[in-house]
């Protein structure tokens, strides 16, 4: 049987982590990415640590040809698709590019998966398609409702996705709506490689705790929550990649469609995640209250127990083990 698997933006942070909980689980693996947001040196890094070699097919999803060709030869059993591009602000800067790479390079993978009867597809989605969530913790039947065009792009691949799987009953798909991936591999030689000052909060206090930037910014303090700071839930990115293997697996034996939130259930504050880090690196982490950032919600967890009634996964690494990864990352990366 076939036991190749294709990972699109498999050099990016969550796909990286993700080829290597596959290369675990026994699957073949092949990545295709463009590289717009990752670095050529990391299919090389996954190998070292996988300790086999890793096929890598530099490819561009906006590509049909292209995208057809390489499903054509490669002939996965399954694809799971991470790329992507995911800057909130930069969608709302340059929404035409966010459409055009996200939707356009999605349905070209589609097309090419129709074309050639590969029928399981495992979908990166992500919390913002519950836009503010009216209750917490949120389970999978909240209201959907994207805020800004990244957001759209994800509900709109949802429903593409989901119209697709409704026409045809061979073809089957799992949505997993993650909430804030953070954390890295523990070895310390593979994490998320920001450009530029890094939009979510784990990396940029990892940066300021190495000393690059001189402090932290927290986007308000009068939410409605415990510390009036905006509160989330953070998930390790090594939990997020065993559920990915978990998703394929239940496409592969149930041949029907999933749609699962992946968080832990447990909120923190951003005051929490910066003494949380201190504790890791021992001492105090600078930090001032500014505005609020446009766009952020008071509050967003999830009740993850539907991933763990039809996955059997739970999120099993605690914000220590989140701190503590990031940090040996950052360490890796370089301090100022
Ligand atoms: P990432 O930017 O690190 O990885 C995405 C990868 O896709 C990159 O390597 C990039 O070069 C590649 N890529 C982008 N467009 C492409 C294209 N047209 N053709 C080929 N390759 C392309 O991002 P990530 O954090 O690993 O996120 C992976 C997925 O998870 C994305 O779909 C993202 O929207 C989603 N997601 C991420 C988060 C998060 O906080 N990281 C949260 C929720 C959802
Ligand atoms: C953001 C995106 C969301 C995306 C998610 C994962 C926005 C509005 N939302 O979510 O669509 O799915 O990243 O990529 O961009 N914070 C600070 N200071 C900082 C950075 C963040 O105080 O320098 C606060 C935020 O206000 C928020 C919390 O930290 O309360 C987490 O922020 P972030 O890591 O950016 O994640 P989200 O806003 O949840």
């Amino acid at each position: 049987m076939n036991n190749t698997i294709l990972i699109t933006g498999g050099a990016g942070y969550i796909g990286s982590h993700t080829t290597l909980a596959l290369i675990a689980a026994g699957y073949d693996v092949v990545i295709v990415d463009n590289f717009s947001n990752s670095e050529r040196w990391i299919p090389a890094r996954i190998a070292e640590l996988a300790g086999r070699p890793v096929q890598c097919i530099e490819l561009d999803l906006c590509n049909a040809a292209a995208t057809e060709r390489c499903i054509n030869e490669i002939r996965p059993a399954g694809v799971i698709h991470f790329a992507a591009l995911k800057a909130v602000g930069e969608s709302v800067a340059d929404p035409l590019r966010y459409y055009r790479n996200n939707v356009t390079g999605t349905l070209n993978l589609l097309q090419a998966m129709r074309q050639h009867g590969c029928n399981h597809l495992v979908f990166s989605s992500s919390a913002t398609v519950y836009g503010y969530p009216e209750q917490c913790p949120i389970d999978e039947s909240a209201a959907l409702c994207a805020i800004n065009p990244y957001g759209r792009t994800k509900l709109m691949m949802e429903q593409a996705i989901t119209d697709i799987s409704s026409a045809d009953p061979d073809f089957n798909a799992a949505l997993l709506r993650y909430f804030n991936p953070a954390g890295a591999h523990p070895s310390g030689r593979l994490g998320e490689l920001p450009r530029g000052a890094p939009n979510n909060l784990v990396p940029f206090v990892a940066q300021v705790a190495a000393g690059i930037r001189d402090r932290v910014r927290v986007f308000g303090n009068d939410y409605r929550t415990g510390d009036g700071t905006g509160v989330r839930d953070y998930i390790h990115v090594m939990d997020l990649a065993q559920a990915h293997v978990q998703a394929l697996a239940y496409l592969q034996r149930e041949r029907q469609d999933l749609v699962v939130n992946l968080g832990t259930g447990q909120g923190y504050s951003v005051l929490q995640i910066i003494q949380a880090f201190a504790r890791t690196i021992g001492h105090d982490i600078p930090y001032e209250i500014t505005e609020r950032r446009p766009g952020d919600a008071d509050a967003c967890y999830a009740n993850p127990s539907l991933a763990q009634a039809l996955l059997g996964w739970k999120a099993s690494r605690d914000l220590d083990a989140i701190c503590a990864d990031a940090w040996r990352w950052q360490l890796h990366l370089g301090a100022a």
